[in-house]
């Protein structure tokens, strides 16, 4: 295996997308989500099913990952932290203490434990090492009805910056990047959509970004992440987005 991702969230949406545009180009894909996609299976992905909020176990499933890329060192070896979800969308006061955690888990503490695992597995590799972060605009803009959202997004980007400057002072370190996609047509736009508008103030404008075709789609967001992945004029610790159509 001469260049290699591994990637959460892969069995759908955006994720799915990004695995498109790596396989394309040779890369042999892992990806960690609950399910397993088989089309992706069928294109010789490697899916390990793991839910990323149990975040005790994703050491042992990157060992794992890790002892499957074989003996020969990569030249190239990406993790993208992509596997998120919205939560319950409601104001604070009214979100259970389970789903909080569960959402921060999975959106935050998840690429925290999945790129340490990546830095200490891939130590003494001399391959060329990304770590891209996929975040939002809601870290930058506050919503109503997204406050675990919005601050784990702000947490996974200050994420990017801090172990950017640290993996620069050390050789070989890995380049980390947060990447936003714009708004994707993914189940996580239907769950949007869904929503009662007294939960979630801004409904309508996502309304009328589907109806007006104005979504990015998971196929072209993978390949401009791909672009941004493989571009060396992009400096560690660099907070993206992808230029789509809205
Ligand atoms: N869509 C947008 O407009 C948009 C905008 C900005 C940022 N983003 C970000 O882009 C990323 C992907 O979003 P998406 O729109 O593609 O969402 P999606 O269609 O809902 O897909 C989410 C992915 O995460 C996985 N996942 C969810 N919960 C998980 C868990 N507990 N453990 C392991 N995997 C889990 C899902 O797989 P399983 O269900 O198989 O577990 C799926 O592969 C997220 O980080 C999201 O915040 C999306």
């Amino acid at each position: 295996m001469k260049k290699i991702l591994i990637i959460t969230g892969g069995s759908k949406g955006i994720g799915e997308g990004i695995i498109k545009a790596y396989l394309a180009k040779e890369f042999a894909v892992f990806s960690i989500s609950r399910t397993t996609n088989p089309h992706l299976a069928r294109l010789g992905v490697v899916q390990t099913a793991l839910d990323l909020t149990k975040v005790n176990e994703i050491q042992a499933t990157f060992e794992h990952i890790f002892s499957l890329c074989g003996e020969n060192e990569p030249q190239k070896i990406t993790l993208i932290n992509n596997a998120g979800t919205l939560g319950e969308i409601a104001m604070l006061n009214e979100i259970s203490t389970t789903d909080i955690s569960d959402a921060f888990n999975l959106n935050a503490i998840a690429p925290m434990v999945c790129s340490s695992a990546f830095i200490n597995l891939s130590k003494h590799w001399k391959a060329s090492k990304t770590i891209i972060n996929i975040t939002s605009g809601a870290a930058l803009k506050p919503y109503f009805g997204w406050s675990v959202y919005c601050s784990s997004k702000a947490a996974i980007n200050m994420l990017t910056q801090t172990v950017a400057l640290e993996q620069q002072q050390v050789a070989n370190g890995a380049k980390v990047l947060a990447i936003a996609p714009g708004v994707v047509d993914t189940d996580m736009q239907s769950q949007i959509r869904n929503t009662d508008e007294a939960n979630f103030k801004d409904l309508q404008r996502f309304v009328a970004l589907k109806e007006t075709g104005a979504l990015n789609d998971a196929t072209t967001v993978g390949e401009e992440i791909f672009k941004m992945d493989h571009n060396s004029d992009i400096p560690s610790g660099s907070i993206l987005r992808v230029e789509g159509k809205n």
